[in-house]
């Protein structure tokens, strides 16, 4: 097991950015709620608005025309899931290769992954057990999101804007590239079997509990738009109930970010670099969590004063 290194590389301070940056977009969006002047004259918080917002949350925002230029349809979401399945197979393959057949990274990938790290390939401590079965997870997790895109999920005419679907599509790109970075840092021996330990069964039920609570959550939001038969009725935005959305409004987030705890566990609990990942889903979430959470507050009268934003009982 590998102990935390507290020297920040490249791909530490690019994660520890993007955790700040939701970080301060959340506070800034809280804060904004105290200044309804602001709110309703200025230009710059509209433009804040249109890039954290998207879908459902952002079908009230009253923004000018040349702004609306830049949406992208939400039902594009597929995309990020397409992308992430290819290349993430692609990595789990050469990864695979890498560690059963003795073939080393393509050299453009070897060159990214130093500079990423800033750690020679030649330091690399061989086969990771941990790095094969978060990438497989991870690829695992990415096929199950896009055949929900696909076949489960029923999608209205909201939309993105433009930064957040390239955002989105580099996302997925350098996520795999971040499991293989550990990798580089790591110091587990032996076999890959011989490296089992209890925080990788611990991290692999957790990810499958947490899989099975997003994809009921996701069931359940098309279910507000289908009828009995399973067809659309209609493309509204309806009040959620019922199971896990009797704790939070968006319990679906809360499970994206346990499905990145459950990688962290499987990294054995000590990677620096993945708890970062863990910290950006988190602000990330609380950001898109508190959005939708505000929405049905002002929409439904009735909705459910306990009810959580995306964290139960928390927050
Ligand atoms: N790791 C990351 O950085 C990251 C970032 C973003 C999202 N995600 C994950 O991606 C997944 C999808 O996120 P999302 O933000 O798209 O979720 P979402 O806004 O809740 O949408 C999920 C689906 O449910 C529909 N829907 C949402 N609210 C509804 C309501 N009140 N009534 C009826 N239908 C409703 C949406 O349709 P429409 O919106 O088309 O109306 C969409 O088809 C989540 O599990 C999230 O955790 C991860």
């Amino acid at each position: 097991m590998t102990r935390i290194s507290v020297g920040l590389n490249l791909i530490d301070c690019l994660w520890s950015v993007l955790a700040l940056c939701f970080l301060v977009a959340f506070c800034a969006h809280k804060t904004s709620a105290y200044l309804p002047k602001l709110r309703e004259t200025s230009g710059l918080f509209t433009f804040f608005q249109d890039l954290i917002r998207y879908g459902k949350t952002k079908q009230n925002l009253n923004r000018c025309e040349w702004l609306r230029v830049f949406d992208v349809p939400k039902r594009w979401f597929w995309h990020f899931y397409f992308v992430s399945v290819c290349w993430n197979v692609f990595l789990l393959v050469l990864l695979l290769n890498s560690t059963y057949q003795q073939q080393p990274y393509p050299s453009w990938l070897t060159w990214i992954l130093e500079i990423l790290t800033g750690v020679p390939s030649n330091a690399s401590k061989g086969p990771q057990l941990s790095t094969v079965l978060v990438q497989l997870l991870f690829c695992v997790h990415s096929l199950r999101r896009l055949l929900e895109c696909l076949f489960v999920s029923v999608f209205s005419d909201g939309v993105l804007h433009l930064v957040q679907y390239v955002f989105g599509l580099g996302y997925y790109i350098v996520l795999g590239l971040t499991v293989l970075c550990s990798d580089h840092t790591a110091k587990g021996t032996g076999t890959l079997l011989s490296q089992l330990d209890w925080i990788h069964v611990a991290g692999i039920l957790l990810f499958v509990g947490a899989s099975l609570l997003q994809h009921h959550s996701m069931v359940l939001l098309a279910r507000l738009r289908t009828g009995k038969s399973g067809r659309v009725e209609t493309l509204a935005h309806r009040m959620p109930k019922g199971s896990c959305f009797k704790l939070v409004s968006c319990p679906h987030y809360f499970a994206e970010l346990l499905i990145y705890i459950s990688f962290s566990l499987v990294f054995g609990g000590l990677s620096l670099t993945w708890w970062l990942v863990v910290l950006y889903v988190l602000f990330n979430q609380a950001l898109a969590g508190q959005l939708s959470h505000e929405l049905y507050i002002s929409k439904y009268n009735s909705y459910p004063k306990h009810r959580r934003a995306f964290i139960p009982f928390l927050l």
